[in-house]
């Protein structure tokens, strides 16, 4: 493990050893919910729509109490080593920072769950707020300072990915030498292009992910087991080698 700047790619596949369920697995989320009920238009279309986004969201469990998982530990672990050159991570549940990862190493793709902002005036809560207020029965939050549509701070179907992540997870991608996915389907972009963009820059590829991906055939090392497993096993072989050194 000579490389000098790794990236780890994740997506709901690690979490689910979390106890978070993923989309497309067998049971996930896309299983359950329809995918038309959380784009942007919806939310925007009518208060009724609304209502409805929200009331889903809550049952989907607008804050998670869940914990990170020998995977995510295992990332930080390698931060710690100072191997890690960041994550870029297609989740909302905040649980590579929970493990220990700062901010500045985490690349949210797709947002995260931690606020709620007012599309009007820009406010933000703290999700457990606003949670809070439709646990008393508040069926459409709305700004309290404004009255504008609140959105949690995740990317809806339908909206752009925040510009400054997506640049930075792009330039991060193509200076990687050594990228590592884990727990990604790899079919929704442009997230799904950071591992092509770290291919086309030469660098090697490891997944650790138990379906098939679309650039599989690509991966130096593939890996079909449990992240929540395979990941403290790669650790230890990094830990070894580095004090071999
Ligand atoms: N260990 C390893 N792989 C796992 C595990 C696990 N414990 N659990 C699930 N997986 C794999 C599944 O086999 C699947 O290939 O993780 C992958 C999860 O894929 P998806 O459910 O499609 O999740 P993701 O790739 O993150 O979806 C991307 O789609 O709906 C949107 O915005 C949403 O960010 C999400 C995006």
């Amino acid at each position: 493990m000579n490389a000098k700047r790794v990236v780890v790619f994740t997506g709901a596949g690690i979490s689910t050893e979390s106890g978070i369920p993923d989309f497309r697995s067998p049971g996930g989320i896309w299983e359950r919910f329809d995918p038309e009920d959380f784009t942007y238009q919806r939310l925007m279309k009518s208060p009724e729509s609304r209502k409805k986004w929200w009331r889903v969201f809550q049952e989907r469990g607008l804050t998670t109490e869940a914990e990170p998982n020998p995977a995510h530990l295992a990332i930080a672990e390698l931060d710690r080593l100072g191997k890690l050159d960041c994550v870029i991570t297609q989740n909302i549940d905040s649980l590579h920072q929970k493990a220990g990862l700062p901010d500045d190493k985490v690349f949210e793709l797709h947002g995260n769950m931690r606020w709620v902002v007012c599309l009007n005036c820009g406010k933000r809560y703290p999700v457990e707020q606003i949670k809070a207020r439709l646990d008393e029965g508040e069926e459409i939050p709305d700004c309290e300072a404004c009255h504008g549509i609140l959105k949690p701070n995740m990317v809806l179907f339908g909206e752009m990915l925040p510009e400054p992540v997506l640049k930075e997870a792009t330039h991060r991608s193509e200076r990687a030498d050594l990228f590592i996915v884990i727990g990604s389907t790899l079919i929704v972009y442009p997230a799904a292009y950071m591992p092509v963009y770290a291919l086309d820059a030469g660098a090697k590829l490891v997944i650790v992910n138990l379906s098939p991906t679309p650039v599989d055939n690509q991966a130096t090392v593939l890996i079909r087991a449990k992240a929540g497993e395979a990941m403290p096993k790669v650790i230890q072989r990094v830990k070894e080698k580095v004090r071999a050194v």
